[in-house]
This record gives C-alpha cells, structure tokens and sequence, in this order.
C-alpha cells in the first residue's frame, strides 16, 4: 500500500519539511490515527494535504461530501470533524482490509452516524450514486481517475468542489516515456489524459497545487 511517491518531494525539501512538520498538528485520536497510519505505511493525506483540507472546509462549509478512497478512514474522518454534524460524508473502498479498519475508526471516533462507507468498486457504485454532492474527494487508484472524472461532475453540485489527490507522479509524467519504468507506464498515460482532460477543458476552473504529491481543484462553470 506505500505510496512512493509520498516520499519523493515535488518542492524544494527544506519548504516540505516545514509544510509538513510545522503547520499545525492534530490533536487527540486524529492525530493518534495519522501518526498510526504513518507509521504501518498507510499511504493517507501527508500533514501539508491535511491542514489544506482543513482550510478549504472551512471556508466551502459542504453539506454533502463524497470520498474515493477511504483506506483506513482518516481522511473521512478529518473531514467529519472538520465539518461537524451539519455535514454527511459518503465514503468508497473496495479493499477488505482497508474497510474492516475504516469500520473501526469510524466507531472510535464515534463517527458512524456521520459517515456513509460504501463498499465496492468505485467504477460500479459512482454509477449507482445521484448525490449532488457539494464537495467530492477522490484518493483512490490513480489510473482511474480520468474513468471516475466524468462520474465526479455528473455528481457534483453547480458551484461545488472536486479535489483529486497525488496527480503528480513525483513530476515523473513530464518526463519521455521511454525513461518510465513499463510497469508505471499505464498510470503515466492515464494521469496525463487526466490532466490534460481537466486544465484544457473549456467548461472546467481548475488550479493544481504542489501538496504531496499534487492537488487538483476543480470547478464547473456556471
Ligand atoms: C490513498 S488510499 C486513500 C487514503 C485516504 N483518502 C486517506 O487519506 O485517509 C486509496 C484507497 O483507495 C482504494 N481504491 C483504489 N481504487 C479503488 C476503486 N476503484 N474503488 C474503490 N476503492 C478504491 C484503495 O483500496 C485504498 O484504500
């Protein structure tokens, strides 16, 4: 589950250093679960992406938010403390392990009445969905993206948010194919597609962030 990419640096070192170890902590059982993730190699928000979120929730205050990508929980429950019991969070994994443990986060933190997890494959259930969702976070497996993209404005609210996490590639999709490894190249291509689909789209707004391993923000225009 490592992400690797997490630990190759899109940023100067000494800025991620400072971005990621000196922004404000999380206190009590978010910050015991980040710590914990962090530590089994759990590849969840690093802490630059998590204070972002923070922020971002706070101004857009969503009622209804959808996550890809629940792994063990943490970022679903950052944004259930984040929003309070005004917000709903619907939630997609489709890996056993990762939901018997979102489960039990979930019950610790005493969050099951707030949070949805749905179980399966996101290219199936997206499907099932009608939201509108007012905030939609996809974290999931990468070389989906631009499969799950059309789904994500089908379901997000006019004026809503979508964020996509780690679109990056440690900067590795700006380089020849020829110097990625063939196993990579698959996700190469998909990620590109994905991001050429998002910044050249006439009715898209869209700003990607240097956050981990980059962030799309993308907007439908009204
Ligand atoms: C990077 S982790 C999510 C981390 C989480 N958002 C956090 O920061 O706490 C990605 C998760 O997406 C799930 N996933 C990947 N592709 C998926 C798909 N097609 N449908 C459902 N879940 C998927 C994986 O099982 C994994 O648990």
């Amino acid at each position: 589950m490592r992400n690797e990419m997490m630990h190759r640096p899109i940023v100067n070192q000494d800025v991620l250093d400072y971005m990621r170890n000196e922004q404000k902590p999380l206190t009590g059982k978010l910050k015991e679960l980040e710590d914990q993730a962090h530590e089994a190699g759990v590849p969840v928000i690093p802490h630059e992406t998590v204070v972002f979120l923070q922020f971002l929730l706070k101004q857009l205050k969503p009622k209804k938010v959808l996550e890809i990508g629940t792994a063990i929980g943490f970022s679903a429950s950052l944004m259930a403390e984040t929003l309070g019991e005004a917000a709903h969070i619907t939630t997609i994994d489709r890996f056993p392990v990762m939901i018997e443990k979102a489960k039990k986060t979930f019950e610790t933190l005493e969050l099951t009445d707030q949070i949805d997890l749905l179980e399966g494959d996101a290219a199936d259930l997206l499907k099932e969905l009608t939201g509108p969702y007012d905030f939609i976070f996809m974290d999931s497996a990468k070389a989906k993206y631009i499969t799950f993209l059309p789904e994500c404005l089908r379901l997000l609210n006019p004026g809503g948010v979508l964020m996509v996490d780690d679109i990056f590639q440690a900067g590795t999709l700006f380089h020849p194919i020829e110097e990625t490894p063939r196993k990579n190249r698959s996700i190469y291509r998909k990620l590109n597609e994905f991001l050429e689909a998002v910044t050249k789209a006439p009715d898209l707004t869209s700003s990607l962030l240097p956050l981990g391993d980059g962030v799309a923000l993308i907007t439908k225009d009204e």
